[in-house]
């Protein structure tokens, strides 16, 4: 388990964090993970970042600074999740740096590869397919996909019923458990 400044990371019960994953809480911005989620290897956390309860993060993740991540969110590897649209080191220098971060509620499935942009909302039971990239926010229940990112179904559509069952979440998460 690798993480930054223990102190200022706060881990609920039975969290796992892989190999070669930095977390990096700090006193004015500490990290905040909770009950029976785990991190994947060669994760990076940033300050200010808080992870729900029983989430899911594949390998190679990066997650930028203050990002709010809610229970029951599944990420697959290589996700992106950026804070700033305008990026300079001007404004680092200078101080200017405010971040602008992705919130993500419960429930979300995000597919490998995807890139989650500054500002972004993805509401409950939102899916994100491989490889999108999201420069608007997604509605609860929207599957999106592609370059930028549009809808192409929902969850409750009969396809998909089976695969992103909503009721069973909403169970589980009423009750806090996954058995
Ligand atoms: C988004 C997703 C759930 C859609 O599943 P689906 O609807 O069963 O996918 P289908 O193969 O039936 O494709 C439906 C349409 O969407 C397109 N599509 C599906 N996934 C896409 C994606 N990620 N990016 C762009 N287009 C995609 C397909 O090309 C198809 O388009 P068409 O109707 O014009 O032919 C799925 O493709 C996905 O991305 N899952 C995430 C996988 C993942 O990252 N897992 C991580 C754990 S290893």
């Amino acid at each position: 388990m690798n993480i930054i400044r223990n102190k200022f990371v706060h881990l609920g019960g039975n969290v796992k964090i892989w190999h070669h994953s930095n977390i990096y809480g700090t006193r004015k911005y500490p990290v905040q993970i909770g009950d029976d989620t785990q991190v994947g290897s060669f994760c990076e956390v940033k300050p200010g970042v808080t992870i729900g309860r029983r989430c899911r993060l594949q390998s190679f993740i990066f997650i930028s600074e203050m990002t709010e991540i809610s229970d029951d969110v599944f990420i697959g590897p290589h996700v992106l999740i950026l804070n700033d649209k305008y990026p300079t080191t001007a404004k680092i220098f200078q101080n200017k740096y405010v971040p602008q971060p992705a919130r993500i509620a419960h429930h979300v499935t995000i597919g490998g590869g995807a890139i989650i942009g500054p500002d972004i909302k993805l509401g409950h039971h939102a899916v994100i397919g491989m490889g999108a990239v999201v420069v608007k926010s997604v509605a609860p229940y929207a599957i999106v996909a592609g370059n930028p990112a549009r809808i192409i179904g929902r969850v409750n559509d009969k396809k998909y019923q089976k695969n992103f069952p909503v009721e069973y979440a909403n169970r589980v998460r009423r009750s806090g458990k996954t058995k």
